[in-house]
C-alpha cells in the first residue's frame, strides 16, 4: 500500500498539523514566565519544569488563538488587570490532592479538637479541589457533631478553577476510596441516572466549609482567625525559603494558644522558622509555648 493512501485528506491534515504543531518556547520566554509566576504566586519554576509549563500554557494559547509565546506574554504584560492573569496562574499551579491524604494527621486533629472547648476553627491554606477541607470537616463532625457553632473550616487557594470544583462538592465516586462506608453514607449523596458514578457532599457538611480565594503572597489576608489549627500542606514546596519564612511568620498570630500547624510530608517548618517546633509527625506548635 502506498504511504499516501494512509494519509488523511489534505484539509484535515492541515487542521491536524495546526492543532499539534509545536510552538517554540525560547529560553527568554521560559525565563519571563518563571519571573511572572514567581512575582504573582511565589511559585518557583525549575528548568526541568519547562515541558510541563509548555503543555499547560500552550492550551491557553490555543484557546486564545495565539501562536506565539511572545505574543501571549505581551498580552499579559500590557494589561496588569487582564483576566488572563488568573488563567495564567490557574494553568501553572499543581493541584494534586486526595481525601484523607497524609492520613495520620486526622486522628491528631480529632484528639486536639476533643480536648479544646468552644467552637473549633481551622484554616486550610491551599485547599485545592476541596478534598482536604472536606476531610477536616468530616473528622470534626465525627468528633464534635455537625451542629451550628461546633466548628468551621475556612478553605482558601489562589486558583479560582479548583475553588469552583471545591464549592460544587461534586466528585467521582472512585475518588472516595479512602472513606469508610459510614462516612460515604453520612456525608455524601450518590448521583443517579446520568449522574451515576458521581457523588455530592451533603449540605450539612458543605455548610461547615467556606471557600474563598486567597494568595499566600498577598500583603493582606482577610481571614476569620485566629484558628485552632492551620493546614498548610504541600504548597510551601513550590516556594523558596524566603517566601516560606515570611508566610510562617504571618501564621504565628493566626494560631490560638495551643494551636497546631499541619505540614506536608516533605516540608520541615522548624528548619525554616524558629517560631515553630515539631510536636508530632509533620505537626507543629508555637515555640513560645513549648514547656
Ligand atoms: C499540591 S496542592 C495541595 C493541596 C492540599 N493542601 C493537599 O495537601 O492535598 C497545592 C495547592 O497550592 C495552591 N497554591 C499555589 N500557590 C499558592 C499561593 N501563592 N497562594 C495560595 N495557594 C497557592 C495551588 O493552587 C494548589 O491548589
Amino acid at each position: 500500500m502506498k504511504k499516501s493512501t494512509l494519509l488523511a485528506p489534505p484539509e484535515s491534515a492541515t487542521l491536524l498539523s495546526q492543532m499539534i504543531q509545536r510552538l517554540p518556547l525560547s529560553d527568554t520566554h521560559f525565563r519571563r514566565i518563571s519571573q511572572l509566576i514567581y512575582q504573582r504566586a511565589g511559585i518557583v519554576l525549575a528548568d526541568h519544569k519547562r515541558e510541563m509549563v509548555y503543555n499547560r500554557l500552550v492550551r491557553r494559547l490555543r484557546t486564545l488563538n495565539i501562536d506565539d509565546f511572545g505574543r501571549y506574554l505581551a498580552l499579559l504584560e500590557n494589561d496588569q488587570n487582564s483576566a488572563e492573569w488568573q488563567a495564567f496562574i490557574n494553568a501553572l499551579t499543581t493541584n494534586l490532592t486526595a481525601f484523607f491524604r497524609e492520613a495520620h494527621h486526622f486522628p491528631i486533629l480529632a484528639d486536639h479538637a476533643k480536648r479544646r472547648g468552644g467552637s473549633y476553627n481551622v484554616w486550610s491554606t491551599a485547599a485545592s479541589t476541596g478534598e482536604e477541607p472536606y476531610s477536616i470537616a468530616m473528622t470534626l463532625a465525627e468528633t464534635l457533631g455537625a451542629g451550628p457553632g461546633k466548628f468551621s473550616v475556612h478553605a482558601s487557594d489562589i486558583d479560582t478553577q479548583v475553588l469552583e470544583k471545591a464549592s460544587s462538592g461534586i466528585y467521582r465516586q472512585e475518588e472516595l476510596r479512602t472513606l469508610s462506608q459510614q462516612q460515604m453514607q453520612r456525608f455524601f449523596l450518590r448521583g443517579t441516572g446520568p449522574h451515576s458514578g458521581m457523588v455530592r457532599v451533603r449540605s450539612e457538611l458543605a455548610g461547615m466549609v467556606n471557600f474563598t480565594q486567597l494568595n499566600l503572597l498577598a500583603h493582606e489576608w482577610s481571614l476569620p482567625g485566629p484558628f485552632d489549627a492551620i493546614f498548610c500542606r504541600n504548597v510551601m514546596i513550590y516556594f523558596d525559603k524566603e517566601t516560606q519564612e515570611k508566610i510562617l511568620r504571618r501564621f504565628v498570630p493566626l494560631l490560638k494558644p495551643g494551636g497546631l500547624l499541619f505540614a506536608g510530608h516533605s516540608e520541615n517548618f522548624s528548619q525554616i522558622s524558629k517560631e515553630f517546633y515539631l510536636r508530632g509527625q509533620t505537626v507543629y506548635g508555637l515555640t513560645k509555648e513549648r514547656s
